[in-house]
Parts: structure tokens; sequence; C-alpha cells
């Protein structure tokens, strides 16, 4: 980080996120990356931390923080662990409907604990047939007194199995389409409500990512967010605006990782009787590299500037920033357990785990394509709107 450029409560969480990074996820993430189990020692070390609640205002007990220094620290943690980095991060996707949508009583009721690591949230949006069309989705709730019956299933629901709360998107006027969707938070062991199928990853393997189902789940009235039917689809889309930096800045922390690793080893290994880092073929590839993460980090750092301004279009911005990010971090842990060799396609060496774990940010909190979908209609609505 450029210290002239952030404030220095942001470098302190740089550095603060960076020392947890190195001593309590790194030595550990290959052990769980193994195991496929969720790492509790390090939710508990970012908890003593104070690291829980950086993006929630004060006011509900975080640190006030934006999305800026949500994704500074979503970078140092993924540096060491990409699965760890995206195990803190969906904490704030599962919140940010609540910031964004809640009542002040929904915000008192359910950002403390989250805020001060007690509680987990998942996000709860994708189904089995509603992927990238969101608003296709089938999970019903139907209004009875002062509950709702939820039933259907959601998938891809990352920290589903060890969170308390969940916040689910689901239809309620199914005439209205996605105006006719709802947010609604429901809680761990209402009745009705159950983690199914664990799935088993290719990587971010500490995270645990499942299906979430709802039969006859009876949810308070109370838990619809902004206490209004219909806001959901709109609410999870600003949702994945705030969000998406956040994964690019996870892309920007594996890549950075990566080519830490790879600059490291080639270091050190010898061949023709020189380092192999000595050659210019493999200097190039670091400047390269080095180039094209910087600009990620430049552009995931515009975007979540431009989301805490409170800049009114950010859509386009967000998109942007996990396209490249993403793909740079794709393109850039290849390159790395390329340099490796045979030994970075073995798992004795933590490179082939970042190549793994990167593969992820292409796809979930919407594809690379829909990404481009989204870019590409924001631009042909400004050109619409300018006349150009
Ligand atoms: N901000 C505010 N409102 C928005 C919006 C935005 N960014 N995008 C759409 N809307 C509103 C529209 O204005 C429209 O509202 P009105 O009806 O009032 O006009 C409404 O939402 C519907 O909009 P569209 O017709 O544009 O919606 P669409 O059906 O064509 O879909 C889409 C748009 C962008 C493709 C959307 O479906 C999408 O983002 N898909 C990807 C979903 C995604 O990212 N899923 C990942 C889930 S999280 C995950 O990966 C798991 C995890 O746990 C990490």
């Amino acid at each position: 980080m450029i210290e002239e450029l952030y404030t220095p409560q942001q470098m302190d969480l740089g550095r603060r996120a960076r020392e947890l990074a190195e001593t309590v996820m790194r030595p550990v993430a290959a052990k769980y990356d193994a195991e496929q189990t969720y790492p509790w020692e390090v939710q508990r070390a970012i908890q003593e931390a104070g690291l829980s609640g950086v993006w929630i205002p004060e006011e509900y007990g975080g640190l006030g923080g934006g999305v800026l220094d949500l994704c500074i620290v979503v970078e140092e943690f993924s540096r060491a662990c990409g699965g760890m980095g995206v195990g803190f991060a969906v904490n704030a996707l599962g919140s940010f409907p609540i910031l964004i949508g809640g009542t002040e009583e929904q915000k008192e009721r359910w950002l403390p604990p989250i805020a001060a690591g007690d509680k987990l949230i998942a996000f709860g949006l994708s189904e089995k047939e509603a992927g990238s069309d969101a608003a296709s989705m089938k999970t019903r709730a139907v209004r009875d007194g002062d509950v709702f019956v939820l039933n259907g299933e959601k998938k891809w629901n990352t920290n589903g199995a060890v969170a308390s709360f969940n916040t689910v998107f689901a239809v309620t006027q199914p005439d209205r389409g996605a105006r006719g969707i709802s947010g609604l938070v429901v809680e761990e062991g209402m009745p009705g409500y159950r983690v199914g199928k664990h799935e088993d990853k290719l990587g971010i393997r500490c995270v645990p990512v499942v299906e979430i189902h709802f039969e006859d789940c009876r949810v308070p009235a109370e838990n619809l967010l902004g206490g209004v039917e219909g806001r959901g689809f709109k609410h999870a889309m600003i949702t994945l605006d705030r969000a998406r930096p956040g994964v690019a800045a996870q892309a920007v922390g594996l890549a950075q990782g990566a080519l830490d690793l790879a600059m490291e080893y080639t270091h050190g290994r010898q061949q023709f009787g020189q380092s192999v880092s000595s050659f210019q073929g493999v200097q190039w590839m670091f400047a390269d590299m080095a180039t094209q993460i910087e600009a990620a980090r430049q552009l995931v750092h515009t975007a979540a500037r431009t989301i805490d301004a409170g800049a009114k279009n950010i859509t386009k911005v967000s998109a942007m920033c996990k396209l490249m990010a993403t793909d740079v971090a794709m393109k850039v842990t290849t390159d790395c357990v390329q340099l490796f060799g045979g030994y970075g396609y073995c798992k004795d060496y933590p490179i082939e785990k970042f190549m793994r774990d990167a593969k992820i940010t292409q796809i979930y909190e919407g594809t690379n394509q829909i990404q481009r979908l989204v870019i590409a209609r924001n631009l042909l609505r400004e050109a619409a709107s300018t006349g150009s």
C-alpha cells in the first residue's frame, strides 16, 4: 500500500490484517484445505483482533469502515489463504442487505453480534435453476398472520453451515417478477431450516458451501427486511454492487500471495548454474504480473472509494473491478504454478492452492460473463442518456 494514498487508520488495518494472516492463517491454510473443515481458530483470532466488523458502522459495534477498509483486510487475508479471505468477506455480503434495507430495529438486532464476531451471517440468493438469472428463483415465502412460511432451497450458500443468520431472498408476490422478491433474515435453529449437501470443492475448501432447505420454515414477519415486501431483488443487486469489490480484493490478495511465493522460490532454485529468478524471461514475467496486480488493486480501490463516497452509479465500476481483478488472479496464479515447474503441480508446495482458490473468484458473486453483461448494459444506458 502506498502510504500517502490511505488514512492512518487504513494503514493500521492493513498492518493488523497482515500480521494476523501471517501468524494465524498461513500456518494452518494447508491443513484446513486438506480437511475441508471450517477454521474456527481463525474466526476466533479475527474476533480477538477486533476485525470482525470492519464495514459495520460504529453505532452497531463495528469499526465504521467503508468498502475500501473491507477490501484492504480481505486482500491481506487472501494473500495467505483465499478461503479464509472469503470466509471473512461473506459476512459483509450477508449483512449488506440489512445495512441497505433493514429497519433501525433490525440493524440494532442483527448487526452488533456480527460486528463483535459472535455470530456469522450468510447470503442466500442462488438456487439450482436460478444462478446467473437470479430473478427466476422459486423459493417461496407465503404470509400467514405474523409469520412467513418458507419453502424451497438455496444453492452455493457460502458459510451456510456455520452462520447463525442467513439473509435469504424468496418470492412473496409471484405475479410481480423481480418486484415480487423479498429479503428475510432466517436464523439457525428455526424449525424447517435445514443445512443440506456440503459441496466438495476445487478451492476455498476451508469455507463450507452448502445447500439450504426450507420445509414449511416459519419465519417471523418482523424478519422481513425493511418490513416491506417486494424490495428484495433491488436490495440483493445493490448488495452485490457493494460486495463485488470484496471478491476482487480476494483475487488481488491471491495474485499477490502467489507472486510473493514464486519470487522467493525462483530466487532459491538453481538451474544451469544460476538462480531461476536471474533469467530475463522470468524477470519479465515478474514485471508483467506485478503491473497487472497493481492495476487491478487500484481499480478495486477506485471502485471501493466510489462506493464509500456515496456515488449514485456504482454498478459499472464494481463489475469492472471484479472482472479485471479475478481474471488477473487466474492468470497470475497459473503463471506462478508454471514458475515452480513440476513442484508447482504438487501439494508439497503451497502454490497450487492459490490457483485452485483463484478459480472461484471468476465464478461467484456473478460470473465474469455476467459482469461483462452488467458493464455493457451500463455503457449503453450512459451512451443513450448522453445521446452519444
Ligand atoms: N442496483 C439497483 N437496482 C438494480 C440493479 C442494481 N445494480 N440491477 C438491477 N436492478 C433492478 C432494476 O432496476 C429492476 O428494477 P425495476 O423492476 O424497479 O425496474 C430490477 O432490479 C430487475 O432488473 P433487471 O431486469 O436488470 O434484472 P435481470 O433479471 O435482467 O438480472 C442481472 C440482472 C444483473 C443479470 C442479475 O440477475 C445478476 O446480477 N445476476 C448474477 C447473480 C449473482 O451475482 N449471483 C451470485 C450470488 S452470491 C454467490 O455467489 C454465493 C456466495 O455465497 C458467495
